[in-house]
């Protein structure tokens, strides 16, 4: 099958959207291969401030994105040999990773990266991006939100289910820090594409939302 009538169901919107877990239990349904391409930022920034890497140099940061030893080993995020799928998460990589994902020249060099995960059957792509620059074309775009005040709680669920300690403040005031910079820079800002079906969770549980996106693929693929 030629790379551009391979299916791709697009899933953006702002962090704790509910979007990653949206995109992976869709994928599982129907069979697709699976982009996380937050975790290539997240991947980019874990093994920039592990070299050491001047995090002022928009150019060496590129070069730490294209040269990424990064794979994904039945769901877990590798970098080289080691599992690093948990110390991608640490608050300090994603945040360093929504600075660096504002940079030209690093978003430049995990394109083709981000192209190449599209393979047969087909491909469900989690971001901020996915339906608007790296898959124009998509079978089918979805943008999930919520709100800040339901995001934030979500959040602070997780936490406390982990045994940390969390404060709703901190988390939302941190949220919206972060949805203000993603969706205000100049490059790729996070905001629906023009032919993506705008999805509100705050009311909606997981299973919701993933059953109105099977829905609508299962409406395209009908119609083709
Ligand atoms: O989805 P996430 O929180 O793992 O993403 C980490 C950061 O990467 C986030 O702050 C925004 C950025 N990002 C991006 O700019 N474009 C994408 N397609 C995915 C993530």
């Amino acid at each position: 099958m030629q790379q551009h009538a391979i299916p791709v169901i697009t899933i953006d919107g702002p962090t704790a959207s509910g979007k990653g877990t949206v995109a992976h239990r869709v994928a599982d349904e129907l069979g697709f291969h699976f982009l996380d391409s937050g975790a290539l930022y997240r991947l980019t920034a874990l093994s920039a401030l592990r070299r050491h890497t001047d995090l002022a140099d928009e150019h060496a940061l590129a070069k730490v994105a294209e040269h990424l030893p990064c794979s994904f080993i039945d769901g877990h995020a590798m970098l080289g040999e080691e599992n690093v799928s948990q110390a991608i998460r640490q608050e300090e990589v994603g945040n360093l990773a929504s600075k660096i994902a504002a940079l030209p020249a690093v978003r430049q060099a995990l394109y083709a990266l981000q192209l190449s995960f599209r393979k047969t059957p087909g491909l469900v792509a989690d971001g901020r991006d996915m339906g608007t620059v790296i898959f124009p074309h998509a079978t089918l775009k979805i943008f999930l939100t919520a709100s800040a005040e339901a995001r934030a709680e979500r959040r602070y669920k997780q936490l406390i289910e982990k045994g940390f300690s969390a404060s709703m403040e901190d988390l939302l005031a941190d949220l919206q820090a972060r949805d203000a910079r993603d969706s205000q820079r100049a490059i790729a800002p996070l905001k629906p594409a023009e032919d993506a079906h705008v999805i509100d969770t705050s009311h909606l549980t997981a299973n919701e939302a993933i059953f109105e996106v099977l829905r609508l693929y299962a409406r395209i693929k009908h119609s083709a």
